[in-house]
C-alpha cells in the first residue's frame, strides 16, 4: 500500500511529484483559495487518495458537486481531454478513471440516509450556540440538562426539550431557589428560538436512532475507505446548524475514539467545508474549544482539513495546527486582500526559486501553492503544484444515480425509520395524564354518590369539629396535577439516582466550561 497520496506535480515544469504523507495526514490540513480556483477538485482528489489508501473520509457537499465521487470519470466527459493533458504534464502515468465507495447522508433524509443525534449528545454549549442564546438563556439550558439528568428523563428530541422547558417554567419558584433566577422571559425566549431551530431542520436532526460513529469509519470489501458525503446544499440555508452539526460530529469523534498516538495512516479524515462559518461571531470560549479539539483529536487518528476561501477567516491558533496546505489563488483587489495575501504567504517555508506571495496571486485554476508535512512532521518547502485531475466524475451525479447508490448501501434501512422511545416528553405527558385521570375519577365518584349520601356528607361538615370536609373530594384539577407531578418526580428520582443520562460531550470539554 502506498504511504503517500499523490497530489500533483511541482517544480519549474510541474514534473516533481508532490505527495501528502499518510503518516502525517492526521496533523490536519487546509485547502484555501478564492472561488473557482480549484478547492473542490482538490478535496475530491484527496478524498479519492485517502479512500484508495483504506482511510474512510467524511465530507460535506455544499454545492452537490462532490457526489461525483461515487462514479468513475468518463472519456465522454467534456474535460476528458484537459484531464489527460494535465496528467501528462505532471507525469501521472497511471492516471485512470475510478469510482469511490460512497455513503450518502442527509440531515433531511432525502439525499442520503438520515443523520440524527440526541439533544443530550449535542450538549448545552453547542445547543445554545445553535440557538444563539444569551448567557442567561444558556444558564437555563444548563438547568434543563441538569434536571433531565437528575430526574432520569432522557433528552432525545425537540419535544423533550420543549416539554422540559414547560416543566421548568411551572416549577420556576422551586428551581430558582436551587439554581438562581429562572425567569419566564428567558424561558419564553428559548422557546421562540426552539421554534426557529425546528423550522431549520432541528426536528429531523434530533432523535433516534442516533448516528453510530462506526458507520462513518467503514471500508468496503476491497479495503477502500468509505467516502461519507453529507448533503449540505439545503443545510447551508441555516449556516449555524451546518457548522454546529459538524462541530458536534468532531466532538463526538474526539470523545468516542480511542487514543492511537501517531498511526501509519489516519483512522478517518474529516473535511470541513466553508469552515469560516464555524468561527463567524463565535464566542472566544467556542473558538478555544475548537482549537482544543483540533489539537487533541490528532492522537485519535483523525485528520481534520478545513476548506475556506481565505485563510484569514480561520483563527491563528487553529491555522497554526493545519500542517498540510493547499493554497489556491487568492485575489488581491483591495488593500485588505493584499494584507491577507501577505500574511498567508508568511506562514510558508520559502522556496528560493519563487516568491510565495506572488505565486499565491498568480497560480492558475487547479494549481496551488502547496506545503506538506515531511519527515518528523516538519513543514515542507513551499511548491507551486499543478493538482492532478480527478479519477471520479467531475460534477454532480443524477438523482437516479444517487438513489442507486443509496439502495445498495449497507446503511439502507438502519436509520430511515425514526424511533420514539419513552423520554422526557412522554414521561411528563404520562404524569399529566395520570393526574388528569385521577381528577376525573374523583369527580366521577362524586357524581355517582346518591343525593342522599351527598346531603349527608355535606351535613357532616357542620356536625363536629373533627370531621373532615367532604367537599375536599371535589378535586381541583390543578392541585392534583401538581401533587401527582411531584410524587412522580420523587419516584423517578429514587429509581434513577446516580444514573447519568447526559453524556459528557467532548469528555466534558463542552460541558464544563
Ligand atoms: N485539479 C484539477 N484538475 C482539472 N481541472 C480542475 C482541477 N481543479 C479545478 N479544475 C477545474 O476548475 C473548475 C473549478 O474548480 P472547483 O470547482 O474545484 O473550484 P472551487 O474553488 O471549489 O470553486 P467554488 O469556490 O466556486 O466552489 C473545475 O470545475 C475544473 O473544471
Ligand atoms: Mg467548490
Amino acid at each position: 500500500m502506498s504511504e503517500n497520496i499523490f497530489l500533483g506535480g511541482g517544480g519549474a515544469d510541474y514534473c516533481q511529484p508532490q505527495t501528502l504523507s499518510l503518516k502525517y495526514a492526521n496533523r490536519h490540513g487546509l485547502i484555501a483559495g478564492a472561488t473557482g480556483t480549484g478547492k473542490t477538485v482538490t478535496l475530491q482528489i484527496l478524498a479519492e487518495g485517502f479512500s484508495k489508501a483504506g482511510v474512510p473520509v467524511f465530507l460535506s457537499d455544499v454545492k452537490g458537486d462532490l457526489s461525483g465521487l461515487a462514479l468513475a470519470g468518463s472519456e465522454s466527459h467534456k474535460l476528458h481531454g484537459a484531464f489527460q493533458k494535465r496528467a501528462e504534464t505532471i507525469g501521472f502515468t497511471d492516471y485512470e478513471y475510478a469510482a469511490c465507495p460512497v455513503t450518502f447522508w442527509d440531515l433531511f433524509g432525502q439525499q442520503g440516509h438520515p443523520v440524527r443525534t440526541t439533544v443530550s449528545e449535542m450538549g448545552p454549549l453547542l445547543l445554545s450556540r445553535l440557538m444563539d442564546l444569551s448567557e442567561a438563556q444558556e444558564g437555563i439550558v444548563n438547568i434543563v440538562f441538569r434536571v433531565a439528568d437528575e430526574e432520569g428523563m432522557p433528552l432525545l428530541d425537540m419535544k423533550d426539550l420543549q416539554a422540559l422547558l414547560v416543566w421548568i417554567g411551572e416549577n420556576r419558584a422551586n428551581l430558582s431557589l436551587r439554581y438562581g433566577n429562572v425567569s419566564t422571559a428567558s424561558i419564553g425566549a428559548i422557546q421562540r428560538r426552539l421554534l426557529v431551530l425546528e423550522n431549520q431542520g432541528g426536528t429531523n436532526l434530533f432523535g433516534e436512532p442516533a448516528l453510530e460513529l462506526a458507520d462513518l469509519m467503514r471500508t468496503d470489501a476491497n479495503g477502500n475507505g468509505m467516502v461519507n458525503i453529507l448533503a449540505s446544499d439545503k443545510l447551508m440555508g441555516s449556516p449555524r446548524l451546518y457548522a454546529t452539526f459538524l462541530l458536534w460530529l468532531l466532538s463526538e469523534l474526539f470523545e468516542e475514539l480511542p487514543e492511537v498516538g501517531d498511526p501509519d495512516k489516519p483512522k478517518l479524515v474529516f473535511f470541513f467545508d466553508e469552515a469560516h462559518l464555524l468561527f463567524e461571531d463565535a464566542p472566544k470560549v467556542l473558538v478555544d474549544k475548537v482549537e482544543q479539539v483540533a489539537r487533541l483529536i490528532r492522537s485519535k487518528g483523525v485528520g481534520v482539513y478545513f476548506i475556506s476561501q481565505n485563510p484569514a477567516d480561520i483563527p491563528e491558533d487553529i491555522l497554526g495546527q493545519l500542517g498540510n496546505r493547499v493554497q489556491h489563488a487568492l485575489r488581491a483587489f483591495t488593500a485588505r486582500d493584499r494584507k491577507n495575501l501577505r500574511l498567508a504567504a508568511e506562514t510558508y517555508r520559502e522556496n528560493p526559486t519563487f516568491d510565495t506571495e506572488a505565486a499565491i496571486r498568480e497560480v492558475g485554476v487547479g494549481e496551488a501553492v502547496t506545503s506538506m508535512l515531511q519527515k518528523k512532521g516538519v513543514p515542507g518547502i513551499v511548491e507551486r503544484t499543478l493538482i492532478r485531475p480527478p479519477g471520479s466524475q467531475l460534477g454532480p451525479i443524477t438523482a437516479a444515480e444517487r438513489q442507486t447508490v443509496m439502495n445498495a448501501s449497507p446503511m439502507k434501512g438502519k436509520y430511515e425509520t425514526r424511533k420514539d422511545r419513552r423520554s422526557a416528553f412522554e414521561m411528563l405527558q404520562a404524569r399529566t395524564d395520570a393526574a388528569a385521570q385521577a381528577a376525573a375519577e374523583a369527580e366521577e365518584q362524586l357524581e355517582s354518590q346518591s343525593i342522599a349520601e351527598r346531603e349527608f356528607a355535606t351535613a357532616r361538615r357542620y356536625s363536629g369539629s373533627k370531621v373532615t370536609r367532604s367537599s375536599s373530594r371535589i378535586v381541583r384539577k390543578k392541585d392534583t396535577f401538581a401533587t401527582a407531578m411531584s410524587e412522580a418526580v420523587i419516584k423517578e428520582l429514587k429509581g434513577t439516582t446516580g444514573r447519568r443520562i447526559v453524556r459528557g460531550i467532548l469528555g466534558g470539554l463542552f460541558r464544563n466550561r
